[in-house]
């Protein structure tokens, strides 16, 4: 049997060149190979957003890039998390073992009681119980995902693991989180910070469908440096952010050029900012095009969703029946 892949992205926008890297480049060779569920975790974004305006918009917006990019419904099986009522019933259950203390130490939960203390949800609390319900639901266990993910996979195992000894079954298979090269991907923002995020702001972010005046504009006012001190100076943060993104678009050649100016003390960042701005730009030329030809197709759109909604719903209730009687339910 083909091993199961399973991953999700948040509605919360367009998506942006750390969705891509980090984790959308994974499902298109994944999608070759493995039996695979990609959705939109609609029922995630409620956590940050549990009153977006346009939630439909939102998710047909992502439902359209997965498609524009690359995914094939008649490869993988592509849904909308909410269509999967099964994984909201396996997240109760799961809930019923998951424990506070373990919940509030977790990185992002952390974060987000900075940075939005006014909304400190439950949800919040028992997001990796939710995208632990995610991946469990399909069995999987490989789970393509950017760096910032792996302590929520960590919980997914510790979950899925804990529901098999408590009421011994093997059910659930361990989840591995996922990446085609030797590490998880972390694609860094544009104003000198950690990694790219809309909640860091427009200026931090480039979209796939990022008009070539605006993505110019961006990148010519990135974060660097006053300039490399002395001859040798290691790189600061900022400036490493600028070719860790080269490397993503940039031939080798051209980042050993910029690399070996900054090691004479002679580099000029404008110059590698026009370098960069010009490579991205023939990046994202053809993802802007094709984005904008899905979107307005939206019929299709709605017909990919339902037949995602029903591959993946006999796969969730296979599953959930296995669970409700393990736990001592009726079968549904
Ligand atoms: P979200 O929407 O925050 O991110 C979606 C995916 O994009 C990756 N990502 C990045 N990777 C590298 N560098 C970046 N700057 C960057 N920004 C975002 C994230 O690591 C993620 O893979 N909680 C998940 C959504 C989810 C999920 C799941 C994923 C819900 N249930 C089950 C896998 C399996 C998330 O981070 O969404």
């Amino acid at each position: 049997m083909k091993e199961i892949v399973v991953s999700g992205i948040r509605p919360t926008g367009k998506l942006h060149l750390g969705n891509y890297f980090g984790a959308f480049k994974n499902f298109l060779t994944l999608q070759e190979e493995f039996n695979s569920y990609f959705f939109i975790a609609d029922y995630h974004s409620l956590t940050t957003h549990p009153t977006q305006s346009d939630m439909a918009g939102s998710v047909k917006r992502v439902l359209a890039e997965y498609i524009a990019l690359g995914l094939d419904p008649e490869k993988c099986t592509i849904y909308i998390q909410s269509d999967l009522p099964e994984t909201a019933e396996l997240y109760l259950m799961l809930n019923m073992n998951a424990y506070l203390g373990e919940l509030e130490r977790v990185t992002s939960f952390k974060d987000k009681v900075r940075s939005q203390p006014n909304n400190i949800n439950a949800g919040l609390l028992t997001y990796p119980v939710l995208m632990a319900a995610d991946i469990l639901i399909h069995k999987g266990v490989k789970v393509p995902v950017g760096k910032d993910q792996e302590q929520h996979l960590e919980m997914a195992r510790t979950f899925g693991n804990r529901f098999n000894r408590l009421y011994q079954t093997d059910i659930f298979p361990e989840p591995q989180a996922f990446s085609a090269g030797k590490e998880l991907v972390k694609v860094p923002g544009l104003t000198g910070g950690g990694k790219m995020s809309k909640s860091a702001g427009d200026a931090d972010t480039i979209y796939l469908d990022e008009s070539a005046e605006t993505l110019k504009k961006k990148i010519m006012r990135a974060v660097s440096d006053s300039g490399p001190t002395v001859p040798g100076a290691p790189k600061s943060q900022p400036v490493q952010n600028l070719f860790d993104l080269m490397s993503l678009v940039c031939k080798t050649e051209t980042i050993e050029f910029f690399d070996q100016e900054h090691k004479n003390g002679s580099i000029r960042y404008g110059d590698l900012k026009k370098q960069l701005a010009a490579d991205m730009e023939n990046f994202i030329a053809p993802l802007r095009e094709k984005i904008q030809d899905t979107l307005n197709n939206e019929k299709r759109l709605d017909e990919i969703a339902k037949f995602g909604a029903e591959k993946a719903r006999k796969n969730a209730r296979e599953t959930m029946n296995a669970v409700r009687e393990a736990v001592g339910f009726k079968k549904n």
